[in-house]
């Protein structure tokens, strides 16, 4: 454990020496002036984790994180947040905050409600690393009324189960350019949880999800009339595709250079956007234009997942269709041919969205020619019927989380190399 973290931390050191990670919002030219975009960039993997935990810690994070769904009684479920999203996978995207005058790096996570950073008072190693929140050197931080701890459990069972603890304040916050005063946050004093890269996290989901009871930073922003839309759209560049396509968020309104065509909205799903989640249905799974008649699924839409997760009736039948796939029991995930041509459609509101070849498969999991398939089978814990639809997917269009109007978009992605 000790050796891999060392090596992590290792990393991260040399990653912070390579880049400038500080960026600063974008000021978009536009006839629709209030568009603020934020840079975002795309986590790469880690390659010092053991294959194997590796895979099993990518299973046990998505049912912890999705334990408000779980079948199994989660005892913590309702303190739980779900920390990071596959940490150890590639595929998240994270971009820049500003809380009190300082500066954090932060996974953008569509499901998940609350932000956090790391406190001060966190002395574990893995928190000297990062960026950590001092309420004293922010002359307008507030601690919030008591009780305002709040304990975080993850992990599922006795080996790899973490208990993270902090307090709640609440501070001035800037993203994307824009300021918004009393935002509520999370720090975190925590133990063990060296492996991400990023700081924290800022959660975008509704605020039935927040642990903190508190409305997230784009809800604050149209309260305190800086946007005049509540809607944050994302463009997660398809780097393996073309290295130089931007990633970035677009917060108060859409960016129509950002996408191709039109933009076709989905209502949410009742029965889960009321738990909070942004969730939508999904009408048909193709692969190679064969549909697979996966009607009237639900799925959610997490820019902090990386994969896709569904049925496993459903995702059997796709990787079926599949030529060379394989299905490895002792990890319980799918393989496919690394230089798969397969063509995988998602249909939302009758428009069809293609994930390219190339974001089917995640390459540096590799078994000889076959690399980890960027769908699988949902862990049995989640109802069958809910699909989770991750960064695999998003990368190929651009979408719309819109806040007031209860409405997720759906747009083919178009190329950005500058703006
Ligand atoms: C483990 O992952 C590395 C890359 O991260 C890869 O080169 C290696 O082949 C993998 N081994 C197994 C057994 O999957
Ligand atoms: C907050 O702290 C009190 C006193 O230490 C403790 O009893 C309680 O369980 C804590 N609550 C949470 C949510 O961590
Ligand atoms: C600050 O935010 C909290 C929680 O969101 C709210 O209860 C409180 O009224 C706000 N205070 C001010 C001064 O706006």
């Amino acid at each position: 454990m000790k050796f891999y973290r060392c090596c992590i931390l290792t990393l991260f050191i040399i990653t912070l020496l390579l880049f400038n990670i500080f960026t600063e919002a974008i000021p978009i030219t536009n006839e629709d002036t209030s568009i603020f975009r934020i840079d975002l960039k795309r986590r790469g993997i880690s390659k010092t984790i053991p294959n194997k935990s590796r895979l099993k810690l990518q299973q046990s994070q998505i049912i912890h994180k999705y334990s408000k769904l779980s079948k199994r009684d989660l005892q913590e479920s309702s303190t739980s947040l779900l920390l990071v999203n596959e940490y150890y996978m590639d595929g998240c995207y994270y971009g820049t905050i500003i809380i009190g005058g300082q500066y954090f790096t932060v996974d953008f996570d569509t499901g998940s409600s609350d932000l956090w950073v790391p406190a001060i008072q966190c002395k574990f190693s893995e928190c000297l690393f990062h960026n950590r929140f001092d309420p004293k050197m922010s002359p307008t931080f507030v601690l919030a009324p008591h009780p305002n701890n709040f304990t975080m459990v993850y992990g599922l069972d006795d080996d790899t189960s973490t208990v993270v603890c902090g307090y709640i304040g609440r501070d001035t916050v800037t993203l994307g350019g824009i300021t918004v005063t009393n935002q509520t946050f999370g720090l975190a004093t925590y133990d063990d949880l060296g492996y991400y890269e990023e700081d924290g996290v800022i959660g975008l989901a509704f605020p039935q999800l927040s642990i903190f009871e508190a409305p997230s930073v784009i809800q604050t922003m149209k309260d305190q009339k800086k946007i005049n839309k509540a809607l944050i759209a994302f463009h997660l560049g398809r780097h393996k595709l073309v290295p130089d396509d931007k990633s970035f968020a677009d917060i108060g309104g859409v960016d129509p250079n950002a996408y191709v065509g039109e933009i076709v909205y989905n209502n949410l799903l009742d029965s889960l956007s009321c738990m909070g989640y942004w969730a939508i249905t999904m009408d048909d799974v193709c692969v190679d234009q064969v549909s697979l008649g996966a009607a009237n699924s639900a799925a959610i839409i997490d820019t902090g997942t990386t994969s896709i997760w569904g049925d496993s009736k459903c995702v059997k039948e796709i990787h079926k269709k599949i030529p060379g796939s394989f299905f490895i029991d002792v990890l319980s995930l799918w393989f496919i041919p690394c230089d798969t041509k397969a063509v995988v459609t998602l249909v939302f509101n009758n428009a069809p969205f293609e994930i390219n070849p190339v974001e089917l498969i995640i390459q540096e999991i590799k078994l000889g020619p076959l690399c980890q398939s960027a769908i699988q089978e949902m862990p049995e814990e989640i109802p069958s019927k809910i699909w989770l639809i991750g960064a695999f997917f998003l990368s190929n269009v651009y979408s719309v989380f819109d806040f007031d109007n209860h409405q997720i978009g759906f747009a083919k992605a178009k190329v950005v190399t500058s703006y």
